[in-house]
């Protein structure tokens, strides 16, 4: 078979099924071409895209500005590692500092490297800076976080799906409840060995919850009391999603260390950073941290498209108008309808809880009802479904979509 043989949507699942890792257990749908907020299927069927990768693709898919960005630099320079200097990174970093207010930013590739890059600046910070005896540096977490899946991260997750059998785990994390100020004050009060507290903004993955008004304004202000890093993983709801640039805008919250991913490139190229101040990055040092692609020529130039896109196109804005409205009618259809319990969310960050036990297959059968009328979801956890879709969408485009939901709820029903 020629890597460019079309193939239809069945052999195409039969492949992955047969020759991939079954690592996940996607929706039955073969995408095979984008643009702005549509995909397509193998056989040519269009749908509304309303995951948008898991908030990568913020920007819409195949952005031409984006995609241009990145052909040209392709064509001119692809990767040079980190052994020699190339004449993009700087530029990304001088325009993506001045854009989130740091002073420096460290270039990775996912997001679960940069939460990693993260969690070893806090410590190496906490030791070198804070003062705490080597080895005991702690790190506060939430309960049902989501922040990636790599050993250290899968340790301190309570999903039991990312964690058992990949024991033993890494050790140094504190869990507290989320949007808890009570039990983050305790966990901060009696442990002089605390290096951070890592927080998502918003719980994305364990269901779009929205923390108490205040919340993270006072969680940081906690930390500062104990001299205490606030790093905000804002893999999923960072680049505009949930309203604002950073859901920690919201609050007007400047956090200690930033963590991005996801739609810093707008989907099109694996681009993350962690940003910090000097006092806290200075920490580290030449060997300390790295990887052979992060920080590429191709991923810089991608990234200052990406961001430049949301600028210009006011996608923050545009999220958080539409995200009104979402909300406002599915409460509405809510009231009426019993198998949809409650709407919550931010900006085009939203989700539906489906009234139905956590192991019923509603949800999941609601998302292929949804794909039928022409629009992809997918459920989070259980009984709930993320609608996420690009940040590019139009008020017509976000009507159209809400009548296929309540049309498909109310067939369901
Ligand atoms: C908050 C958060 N952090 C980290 C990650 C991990 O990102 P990646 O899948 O790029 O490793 C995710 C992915 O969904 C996320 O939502």
């Amino acid at each position: 078979m020629a890597v460019l043989d079309k193939l239809t949507s069945q052999e195409a699942i039969e492949l992955e099924n047969k020759y991939g890792a079954h690592n996940y257990h996607p929706l039955p749908v073969v995408l095979s071409r984008g643009e702005g907020v549509y995909v397509w299927d193998a056989e040519g069927k269009k749908y509304y895209d309303f995951l948008s990768a898991y908030s990568a693709v913020n920007q819409g898919h195949c952005h031409q500005k984006i995609v241009d960005a990145m052909v040209s630099q392709a064509k001119t320079l692809t990767l040079t590692s980190r052994a020699f200097y190339n004449d993009m990174l700087g530029k990304y970093e001088k325009f993506a500092t001045d854009l989130f207010g740091f002073d420096k930013l460290l270039p990775m590739n996912t997001g679960a490297e940069a939460v990693e890059t993260a969690l070893k600046l806090a410590r190496k910070w906490a030791y070198e800076v804070k003062g705490i005896d080597e080895n005991k540096a702690e790190i506060i977490v939430c309960e049902n976080n989501f922040h990636g899946r790599t050993t250290t991260i899968i340790s301190f997750s309570n999903d039991p799906v990312a964690k058992k059998n990949f024991g033993p785990y890494t050790k140094g994390f504190i869990k507290i409840e989320y949007d808890n100020l009570q039990e983050l004050q305790e966990a901060l009060e009696n442990n002089p060995n605390v290096a951070a507290f890592l927080v998502e903004p918003i719980q994305g993955e364990a269901g779009v919850y929205v923390p108490s008004e205040g919340y993270l304004k006072a969680a940081k202000k906690l930390c500062e009391d104990y001299n205490v890093l606030f790093i905000a993983d804002e893999v999923q709801t960072g680049i505009a999603r949930t309203g604002k640039m950073l859901a920690v805008d919201h609050e007007d919250v400047q956090p200690d260390v930033l963590i991005l991913g996801k739609a810093l490139s707008g989907g099109a190229y694996p681009v993350s950073a962690v940003l910090a101040n000097d006092t806290i990055m200075n920490v580290i040092k030449p060997g300390n941290h790295g990887s052979t692609f992060g920080g590429n020529p191709i991923a810089s130039a991608v990234a200052i498209a990406a961001l430049n896109v949301v600028a210009d196109e006011k996608l923050a804005e545009n999220a958080n108008k539409l995200g009104e409205i979402f909300r406002a009618e599915l409460t509405e259809f809510c009231k009426n309808n019993h198998l949809v319990e409650s709407v919550r969310g931010k900006g085009l960050l939203n989700a539906i809880l489906i009234n139905d036990s956590e192991d019923s297959s509603t949800a999941w059968d609601i998302c292929i009802k949804l794909r039928d009328n022409g629009l992809l979801a997918k459920p989070t956890h259980g009984n709930i479904i993320r609608f996420a879709p690009p940040l590019v969408m139009n008020e017509e485009q976000l009507k159209d979509c809400i009548s296929i939901i309540k049309k498909t709820i109310t067939e369901f029903n």
